[in-house]
């Protein structure tokens, strides 16, 4: 059966390879991530169709960033849809922007604090200031906290420190750049396996393409589900 700290990123282009890829998933996944790259392959609609037709639960990854209007607007929209989990960027105005958005709906706003793609060189092309990696993203998570985020998005190597801040405590951490041992990092720079993210305090973990390259994504998912401490 499935385990909902996974969360399947489905990073396929469009609506119909999604919805094969998660039929032969079939009942270990239970939980799936939609990001932009389906944005324009029919992301919503799979979301619909996961949630209503599949029983799925729905993250869907929009990263938004905008002036706060323009955000809420874009949030209030999202909310009619039946989703679970909304990312926006963490700065404080977005996130408190995302919460009026979110008002009522149960869709959990989860701020990003720093890609789990990028390290210190790229933030030196980013103009960020100076600091190491870990810290810029523990301060990023307690200011988003702090603006009503109900989770944060790291990477697995900053769950312990941020789970050991007060503003987190009750609310979620949710942790891509997750690599099963032995699989290829692709353009992730800050991983962890599976078991040390969850260890180190995540609630969540988001797997992408350890599971839809994967010649048996069946397969890898349950090797996945087995690495996890118990609940
Ligand atoms: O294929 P992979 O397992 O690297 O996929 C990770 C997913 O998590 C991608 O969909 C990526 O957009 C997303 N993500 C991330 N780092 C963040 C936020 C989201 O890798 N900080």
């Amino acid at each position: 059966m499935n385990d909902d700290r996974l969360i399947v990123a489905l990073d396929v282009p469009d609506a119909l390879s999604g919805l094969k890829l998660a039929e032969r998933l079939g009942d270990t996944v239970g939980f799936y991530k939609i990001g932009l790259g389906m944005l324009t392959g029919g992301g919503l609609a799979l979301a619909n169709e996961l949630k209503q037709d599949h029983g799925k639960r729905i993250f869907l990854d929009m990263k938004l960033f905008d002036i706060g209007a323009t955000v809420e607007s874009a949030v209030r929209g999202l909310a009619r849809f039946d989703l679970d989990f909304l990312t926006v960027h963490g700065d404080p105005h977005v996130v408190r922007a995302a919460r009026e958005g979110a008002g009522g709906s149960g869709m959990k706003i989860l701020a990003v604090t720093i890609l789990t793609s990028l390290d210190r060189a790229d933030l030196d092309d980013c103009l960020i200031t100076e600091g190491a990696v870990a810290d810029l993203v523990v301060r990023r998570a307690d200011a988003a906290l702090t603006a009503g985020a109900d989770g944060v998005i790291a990477s697995p190597r900053e769950a312990a420190a941020i789970r050991a801040l007060p503003a987190s405590q009750g609310r979620l951490i949710v942790t891509p750049g997750v690599r099963p041992t032995g699989a290829e990092k692709g353009d992730q720079k800050r991983i962890a396996t599976p078991s040390q993210a969850i260890a180190d305090g995540a609630d969540h973990i988001v797997v992408g393409r350890p599971v839809w390259q994967s010649a048996d994504p069946r397969a890898t998912v349950e090797a996945i589900l087995a690495d996890l401490p118990a609940t």
